[in-house]
């Protein structure tokens, strides 16, 4: 793994784990911050050693949103012709599970990323929101569709007009985030779930992550028949006999990839 300045890299089994780090700016997502989370994501997406991976932040923030230093003298149409966002999608487009671990403040930007997770886990800590029209903007890296999807119109709306935060109890009453944990046990507890994930087949969870996300994008229709394509194509791996055969003898399957 390359040497980074604002995120911390580290393995725990087959978790591969990124803290963002920059405490002082309350890991404000600033344009340097972002290519070193694309580039080690990048690395633990290739690494085989790595089965699933925990992003996660310090105590105080997961992120305090995009950099507003960095973005205060940005001007049209130089961000139209150099869209600053675009490298943010690397998240997107890693194709094991990313767990997303919120303690803290988790803004704007932060909120953003965070919902590009897979898995969400809150520390009882955490505070999520999009304060971007409290700036004369608003939600630039998708804030506004994947919001509005996990907790409804109604509520997204009040939060994305009103710049209102929403504490780690309504995050998980409201379907944001799969899990509250004490602030504590957070990264423990995401780490343990990425090796959960980490016992079972490796193709079987790479097409899994794939269907779920359709469901994001695809019309209900061809959603379920990208899923029949990857159930129907998941029997040509040796992960399905091993599986298979493992319940019908009674024991633990031993999944080779
Ligand atoms: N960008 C740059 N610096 C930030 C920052 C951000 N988004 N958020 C916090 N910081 C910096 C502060 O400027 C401060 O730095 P200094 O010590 O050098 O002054 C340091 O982090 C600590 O912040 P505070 O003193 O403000 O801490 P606090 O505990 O009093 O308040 C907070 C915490 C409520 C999160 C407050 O910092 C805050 O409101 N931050 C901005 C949140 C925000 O508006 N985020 C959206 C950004 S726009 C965006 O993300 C666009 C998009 O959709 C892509």
């Amino acid at each position: 793994m390359a040497e980074f300045e604002m995120i911390l890299t580290e393995t725990q089994g087959c978790a591969g784990i990124i803290r963002l780090n920059r405490p002082k700016a309350l890991n404000a997502l600033c344009d340097q911050l972002m290519d070193e989370l694309a580039q080690a994501l990048r690395a633990f997406d290739s690494d085989p050693a790595i089965a699933a991976i925990v992003l996660t932040g310090n105590e105080k923030a997961f992120a305090a949103g995009a950099d507003i230093r960095e973005m205060q003298p940005r001007s049209w149409p130089g961000t139209y012709l150099n869209d600053f966002i675009a490298p943010w999608e690397a998240v997107l487009t890693v194709r094991k599970p990313v767990i997303g671990a919120v303690a803290g403040f988790a803004l704007g930007g932060g909120c953003e990323v965070a919902m590009m997770c897979d898995i969400l886990l809150a520390a009882d800590t955490a505070k999520f929101g999009q304060p971007e029209i409290k700036l004369g903007i608003l939600p630039g890296a998708g804030g506004s569709q994947r919001l509005t999807r996990a907790i409804g119109k109604s509520k997204a709306m009040e939060m994305i007009l009103t710049g209102r935060m929403m504490d780690a109890a309504e995050a998980e009453r409201t379907g944001l985030v799969s899990r509250v944990v004490p602030a504590d046990t957070l990264v423990e507890e995401a780490v343990s779930l990425a090796q959960r994930i980490g016992e079972h087949s490796r193709a079987g969870v790479a097409m899994a992550k794939e269907a779920v996300n359709a469901a994001f994008e695809l019309p209900l229709r061809e959603g379920v028949r990208l899923e029949r394509r990857l159930f129907l194509s998941a029997f040509g791996t040796p992960d399905q006999q091993e599986g298979m055969a493992a319940f019908n003898e009674k024991r633990k399957p031993n999944f080779g990839g």
